[in-house]
């Protein structure tokens, strides 16, 4: 695999988000809903940026199935909490189809959120099948399967502390 964004990146691009959420929210109390799996590192790294009373909440959405092609999504809201006249930030990981956020921010809105918007750490560049822009994106990045900071190859990976492009022959091996 080849580094795309090291640790030091990573971290100015995070915090450099943190400042623009946090001038868009200044001191109102803010639900922030990570998407899981692959939104946990972002997650605990953003809401230690941002100082507005917080709630953080998850909640599930599974399309990939450990596979890089797309399969049906399933959302999973069990574990949210109550988002009814709540200012809500949904965090992912990354921005690609699109269908993932547009689908998870949909549903969150017929729970009668007072505003939703949507943080990403990554959009890939050309990959957007929705017409939705993220309000908040730390790193463009080129059209290249990911792992790292909480992205996964078949579950494996999420633990690096760098974002890295995976080449052909990591994506042929099974990395668990
Ligand atoms: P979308 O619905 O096409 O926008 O895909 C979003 C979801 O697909 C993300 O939450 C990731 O779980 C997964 N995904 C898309 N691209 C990548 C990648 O390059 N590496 C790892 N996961 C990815
Ligand atoms: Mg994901």
């Amino acid at each position: 695999m080849r580094e795309l964004l090291s640790k030091e990146r990573l971290e100015s691009g995070v915090a450099a988000m943190a400042q623009q959420v946090s001038q868009c929210y200044g001191d109102r109390p803010l639900t922030i809903l990570g998407v899981l799996t692959g939104s946990i590192v972002l997650l605990a790294d953003l809401i230690r940026m941002l100082e507005m009373p917080l709630r953080v909440g998850v909640v599930q959405a599974s399309s990939y199935r450990g596979q890089t092609t797309r399969g049906r999504l399933t959302i999973n809201s069990d574990l949210m909490p109550d988002v009814h006249g709540r200012d809500v930030l949904l965090v992912d990981d990354i921005f690609d189809t699109g269908h993932t956020i547009n689908e998870v921010m949909a549903k969150v809105r017929q729970l009668g959120p007072t505003s939703i918007r949507c943080a990403v750490l990554l959009r890939k560049t050309g990959r957007q099948e929705i017409d939705l822009d993220p309000d908040f994106v730390a790193f463009d990045i080129p059209d290249e399967f990911v792992v790292g900071y909480g992205l996964d190859y078949r579950d494996a990976y999420r633990n690096l502390s760098f974002v890295a492009a995976l080449e052909p022959d990591d994506l042929e091996e099974d990395p668990a």
